[in-house]
């Protein structure tokens, strides 16, 4: 049986949540590998929306498994706000279809107190982040001092991992200016939600090990984007974890034999939220329709997310990373409407022709794009359900971006509704 990643392939926001929603329905088991609840996802089912940040995107279907691994960083009054909603909105979330691995890393009101402030004092390393504490916890994970959703079960363990989580925090607190940490309150704040988060606890490893051995197909669902990727992203201006393909083994306990197909998430166009290099930003006329057109604002800050032309360097560049197998192309109806396209197709730098993004920060911000510009089309793509329904130049717009990423399209979106999805290539198929 064909198991499968979903990544994002540029700066997050690429749709990945409408495409694993889509997907879970050909899959048993859905699985978080990495991130934190600075994700958002938005999923639209016959005009109903879910939001979601920390929970797998096949939550909303019934009968599945929907797992959240070890690679991600977990905030619990987070998870349990979220469940709520959930709930709320109809979707049961339950030990019987949720399962939260034992050694997954928490988030604690530390974490987003210290990344606040970090960001507040400090305008010369100001990242943009989420706020959500996502770069102290996983900082905590590797500093060998977090707490971890185990550690809970015990109230002797956790108070020694809290001990020396704190002498750490509170020496950064001194020098923030920050209060030092009120130890009673935390524990007691621990103690208090460990009943209602131990119930999900479990051996992930074993049990998608088992599901594996008995034919199940899992699928991975990817938070963020590559170039948000600790390794290979824009860095600083990156999230804390890696994003890409490779992480869904480390991020679950599965060996990476496991995976046999790897889909990324690619918008027609590139966003970002937060700071960092872009070099196809526009900040014209074109600019402010895509921002429109696509509803671009964070749905986990509200943040204006920035808009730009489609970058087939950036996309090359992660489909090779993550050896994607093919991608989904999202949000072309988006595009409707545009006289003109512009692709990026490589960089000028220092008289110098690139054809991919260099490492160094200066030379990442002083890359210029070099454009290749296609025809537009003015008819509706939204909504379409076959390529049939696709006007000609929009065909030729998916082509040319298909052969210059080196990569096929395997899925299309053409709204935020789940069912508005051109399959092309199955990616569960043997
Ligand atoms: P994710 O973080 O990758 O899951 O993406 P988000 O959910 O943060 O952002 C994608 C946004 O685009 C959401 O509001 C989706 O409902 C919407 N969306 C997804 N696919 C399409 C599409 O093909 N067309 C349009 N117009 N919107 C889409
Ligand atoms: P989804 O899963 C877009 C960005 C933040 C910031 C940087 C670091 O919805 O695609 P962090 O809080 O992670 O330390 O912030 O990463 N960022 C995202 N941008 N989509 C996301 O998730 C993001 N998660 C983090 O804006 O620039
Ligand atoms: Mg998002």
């Amino acid at each position: 049986m064909a198991n499968v990643v979903v990544v994002g392939a540029q700066w997050g926001d690429e749709g990945k949540g409408k495409i694993v929603d889509w997907l879970s329905e050909r899959a048993d088991v859905i699985a978080r590998f990495q991130g934190g609840h600075n994700a958002g996802h938005t999923l639209v089912i016959d005009g109903e929306v879910f939001k979601l940040s920390l929970l797998p995107s096949g939550i909303v279907r019934k009968g599945k498994r929907s797992v959240i691994g070890n690679g991600v960083v977990l905030d619990p009054w987070a998870l349990m706000d979220e469940i709520e909603r959930l709930t709320a909105q109809g979707v049961e979330v339950t030990p019987a279809n949720l399962m939260i691995a034992e050694n997954t890393p928490l988030i604690l009101p530390v974490h987003g107190e210290l990344d606040r402030a970090r960001e507040d004092q400090n305008a010369v390393a100001k990242i943009g982040t989420t706020g959500r504490g996502i770069g102290p916890a996983y900082e905590d994970k590797v500093g060998r001092r977090t707490v971890r959703v185990a550690d809970l079960a015990d109230k002797a363990t956790l108070e020694s991992r809290v001990d020396r989580l704190l002498v750490h925090h509170d020496a950064l607190r001194r020098g923030l200016g920050l209060p030092e940490v009120d130890r009673a309150a935390l524990l007691a704040k621990l103690e208090e939600i460990a009943p209602k988060l131990l119930p999900f606890a479990a051996p992930v490893w074993k049990v998608l090990n088992e599901d594996r051995r008995a034919g199940k197909r899992i699928l991975f669902e990817g938070a963020q984007g590559a170039l948000l990727d600790i390794d290979f992203g824009t860095y600083p201006f990156v999230t804390s974890s890696n994003t890409m393909a490779g992480m869904a083994s480390t991020g679950t306990g599965l060996g990476p034999g496991a995976v046999d197909f790897v889909l990324g998430i690619v918008k027609a166009y590139t966003t970002r939220v937060g700071e960092g290099p872009f070099p196809t930003e526009l900040d014209d006329d074109n600019g402010q329709r895509l921002g429109e057109r696509g509803h671009e604002f964070g749905t986990v800050t509200g943040r204006k997310r920035r808009c730009g032309w489609f970058d087939a360097v950036l996309v090359r560049q992660t489909c090779a990373t993550s050896g994607v197998s093919g991608i989904a192309l999202t949000k072309l109806d988006v595009l409707d409407g545009f006289e003109k396209l512009n692709i990026c197709t490589g960089y000028e730098l220092d008289g110098e022709t690139l054809d991919y993004l260099p490492t160094a920060a200066d030379q990442q911000a002083r890359v210029k794009p070099i454009y290749e510009t296609m025809d537009g089309w003015s008819e509706s793509t939204a909504g379409a359900r076959s390529w049939a329904d696709l006007p000609a130049a929009a065909i030729k717009y998916v082509r040319r971006v298909e052969e210059l990423i080196q990569c096929p399209v395997a899925l299309l979106s053409t709204s935020p509704e789940r069912d508005d999805t051109i399959l092309v290539t199955d990616p569960f198929a043997d």
